[in-house]
């Protein structure tokens, strides 16, 4: 996708602001490694303007260099989705300086729990799930609406998995049946819920909601290593991302096709 501003010759009079506001301005949470990053920079290759949450200023500005070293329209914000002072800063920073948001990918999570038993697992290690992969994703989604409903066009991407599906993981045949982790099943599968209902209560406005599974990818937190690489774990997610009609809603999908609830 081109960056639209380059090819109009008033451009020159245009503020910074303006100009970016032609472009498509997105925001990934944990965005500085992992898929997060992956996702900035095939985004940002695309022509988008890549916002890189990360709760680590370091971290989150060695993400931003690295995209920019590579010629990508990308800026840092810092956003602990489990620190609601830091969502509520996130908003206000993107509001005043670019103004809308266009598609905002929740894709921020973590495992606390590994194949424990559901019986025995300690309580903190469900809520350490949950804080992060579901309410951190909500209050973000929620603190950013406001934001994404000033776009032409705006996009929900969370970041679910096939494990929070509760068709496959009550298929005996399915390997998530073997190896249950149930504390972030039950996150992701929350996260389900919410896109369900928040694409249905957004169903008439230009706000898309959809849930994406990137299959067992590589990355720091897969437990045991994953055979997808970081390239396909982020397909489906670019797919959606770049789609320019944005019609589809209220879907759970990856590069396969849908994916049962
Ligand atoms: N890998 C898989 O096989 C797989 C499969 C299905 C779904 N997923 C989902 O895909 C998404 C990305 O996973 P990944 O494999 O790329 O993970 P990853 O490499 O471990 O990266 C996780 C990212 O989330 C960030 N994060 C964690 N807690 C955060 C918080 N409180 N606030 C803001 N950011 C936070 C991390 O930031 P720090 O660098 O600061 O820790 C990091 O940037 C997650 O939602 C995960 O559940 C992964």
């Amino acid at each position: 996708m081109e960056r639209v501003y380059a090819a109009n010759p008033h451009d020159s009079k245009k503020t910074t602001k303006e100009k970016r506001k032609t472009m498509t301005t997105t925001l990934i949470t944990g965005a500085d490694r992992g898929m997060g990053f992956e996702l900035a920079k095939e985004l940002g290759e695309n022509g988008q303007h890549v916002l890189v949450g990360a709760r680590n200023q370091e971290r989150g500005m060695a993400a931003v260099d690295a995209l920019r070293e590579q010629k990508i329209n990308a800026d840092l914000i810092l956003i602990d989705v489990t620190d609601d002072a830091s969502i509520v800063a996130a908003q206000q920073t993107i509001a005043s300086k670019f103004g809308s948001l266009d598609i905002l990918i929740n894709n921020a999570g973590l495992t606390l729990d590994n194949w424990e038993k559901p019986s025995t697992l300690a309580l903190d290690k469900i809520r350490g799930d949950f804080d992060v992969n579901f309410f951190g994703l909500v209050s973000v989604t929620q603190h950013m609406l406001p934001l994404l409903r000033q776009s032409t066009s705006a996009k929900i991407l969370n970041i679910s998995s096939a494990v929070g599906s509760l068709t496959i993981a009550s298929d005996p045949t399915s390997s998530v049946y073997q190896h249950p982790s149930f504390g972030y099943q039950a996150s992701k599968a929350a996260v389900n819920m919410f896109t369900i209902d928040l694409a249905n209560e957004l169903k008439d406005t230009r706000i898309t909601v959809n849930a994406v599974n990137p299959g067992w990818v590589a990355t720091d937190s897969a437990v045991g290593g994953g055979p997808k690489t970081i390239e396909e774990g982020v397909a489906r997610t670019v797919e959606l991302a770049l789609q320019p009609d944005n019609t589809v809603n209220g879907t759970f999908s990856d590069v396969d096709g849908i994916v049962p609830w």
